[in-house]
């Protein structure tokens, strides 16, 4: 073995200590905390699972969080109305859409509904518009691939002209990756269910970010010597040797990487908790930037 291991829960538990200092002087000087309206529809287990873990974290740092939970058989009506109630809730300072919302829901539309200024998923439109274009900024960045480039800086990884591999294209994770790490300079290739030889085009990467969410999809002989690898997945898998009966293992084939492998993070505890943080962390600026007008 020869790869460091990235431990993402000590890093989230450090920035998470700073945050929460931040939000303590925030209440000191405003008075009132930084507040997070969070809207759950249907009963997606995993997204059960991810809500209940933000609001633990909000609560940990004393960030407020105001829960909508509703039904998988709400009308996008009412979904776009709880959206418009907490953009005009003065007392509300970011505002977080579940994903995915119920099949016959246009995410799109609820997405962009939600104001710009309370927008700490960093999922409206114009905020993903202005990761991606050059010389514009966005107010806020997804998550995901907030956390996965703080797990990079940590490591230290120069990512000025790095072959960088996103594999996975989604809205949530895969593409804002791919707008970030460009934005950082590196030379980034987007790999998914169609590219052919995706073998060769990673066995060519100083970088690579796997979010396909399929277990143990990237191997290990993929991996060039020394690449550093960040890990996105959680696939629950059987494990009738556990006491639970299962597990959750990433999306690239761990065990075998550590001995390719420049640094990996580990699953769980790599990437997850810096998702949270960067939540924490934008509604904090979300409140702050509300609070200096
Ligand atoms: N579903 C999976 N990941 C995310 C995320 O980062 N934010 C939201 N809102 N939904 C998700």
């Amino acid at each position: 073995m020869s790869a460091t291991i990235i431990d993402g829960q000590q890093i989230a538990d450090r920035l998470q200590r700073d945050i929460a200092d931040k939000v303590a002087a925030f209440k000191s000087q405003y008075g009132y905390a930084p507040a997070l309206g969070v809207v759950l529809a249907g009963d997606n287990p995993a997204s059960q699972m991810y809500v209940r873990m933000k609001q633990r974290a909000c609560e940990r740092v004393g960030i407020t969080s105001v829960s909508h939970v509703v039904d998988a058989s709400t009308s996008e009506a009412e979904i776009y109305a709880i959206v418009s109630q907490l953009n005009a809730d003065p007392s509300i300072h970011g505002i977080l859409v579940q994903l995915p919302l119920p099949k016959g829901i246009d995410e799109q539309r609820i997405l962009s509904a939600v104001s710009l200024e309370k927008d700490v998923d960093g999922f409206h439109p114009l905020n993903i518009g202005a990761l991606a274009m050059k010389g514009r900024e966005p107010t806020f960045t997804p998550a995901t691939p907030t956390g996965c480039m703080v797990l990079l800086r940590e490591v230290g990884v120069n990512l000025e002209g790095a072959n960088a591999v996103v594999i996975g294209r989604s809205n949530i994770v895969g593409l804002p990756m791919a707008l970030m790490l460009m934005k950082a300079n590196a030379t980034v290739t987007v790999c998914h269910s169609r590219t052919r030889n995706i073998e060769a085009i990673v066995k060519g990467a100083d970088v690579v970010v796997a979010a396909i969410g399929q277990p143990h999809y990237v191997k290990a002989s993929w991996l060039k010597q020394g690449a550093v690898v960040i890990d996105v997945g959680t696939n629950k898998v059987d494990a009738p040797d556990t006491e639970r009966g299962y597990r959750y293992v990433g999306d690239v084939e761990f065990d075998a990487a550590l001995d390719v492998a420049g640094a990996i993070t580990k699953v769980p505890g790599g990437v997850g908790p810096l998702t949270i943080t960067m939540l924490l962390s934008n509604t904090l600026k979300a409140a702050e930037r509300l609070a200096q007008g």
